[in-house]
């Protein structure tokens, strides 16, 4: 059982990634809960300020302190986060090693940063891991954040089917998936490797380490040099 919370200033653009699939299965199980909160209500004055602009000069908004960390505070009560995270392009960059250990965790609180980012004493402060979806720049880290549920998510025991499944995903043992065929064996003219009708479950196996081998030398070398 896995939760996380989740702050941020666009809600709606969390409400149906989670509706779906293998996180909604996940979710209707009771191994996965997920609670998204709006900062909005957090925010100063009568127009809810969450933002305001940065000391120095310069374009671009920054969080301010005072919503956010009425914000965690309130949703920390009763309840310890094992990582207080917040996804921004400055990062470090996620994988599935980080998928598989934030997997391990009870309670994670994610937040979405927006504008120009968050004042840097909340991240000081308060965020003990800061996580990047990859070398691009979002509109905000509420796409950052499903990614991370999904890949968290899908990782807790019971959420997938087939429990191996997850384990013979790219990434798991540093190496790429080997390709995979469904029926017919023959569309037009676009057979199957015959290996695969042979029956013979070892030689099967052994194609397809072989395989992935093959196509993480080709697409990603850099894998290969991880070994620990
Ligand atoms: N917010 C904006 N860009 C991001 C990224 N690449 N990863 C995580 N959070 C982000």
């Amino acid at each position: 059982m896995i939760h996380f919370d989740i702050i941020s200033i666009q809600p709606g653009l969390l409400e149906s990634p989670f509706q779906h699939s293998i996180l909604k299965r996940g979710i209707d199980k009771g191994l996965i809960s997920i609670h998204v909160e709006d900062l909005r209500p957090y925010g100063l004055g009568k127009h809810k300020q969450v933002d305001d602009y940065q000391y120095g000069g310069g374009a671009g908004m920054v969080m301010m302190c005072e919503p956010m960390m009425n914000c965690i505070e309130k949703l920390q009560t009763g309840k310890k986060y094992d990582e207080i995270i917040f996804l921004t392009p400055d990062g470090a960059r996620m994988d599935q090693k980080m998928a598989n250990k934030l997997s391990l965790s009870g309670n994670l609180l994610l937040i979405c940063g927006h504008y120009k980012g968050l004042d840097e004493r909340i991240r000081e402060n308060v965020v003990t891991l800061e996580i990047s979806i990859g070398d691009y720049v979002l509109s905000g880290g509420e796409l950052a954040a499903a990614v991370l549920v999904d890949s968290i998510g899908r990782l807790i025991p019971g959420v997938l089917n087939d429990e191996t499944s997850a384990l013979t995903d790219s990434f798991q043992d540093d190496l790429l998936a080997p390709p995979v065929y469904t029926r017919p064996s023959n569309f037009r003219g676009w057979t199957i490797p015959d290996i695969l009708l042979s029956g013979d479950d070892s030689k099967i196996d052994n194609w397809r380490y072989e395989q992935q081998l093959q196509r993480t030398k080709e697409r990603r070398p850099d894998l290969l040099e991880n070994e620990d």
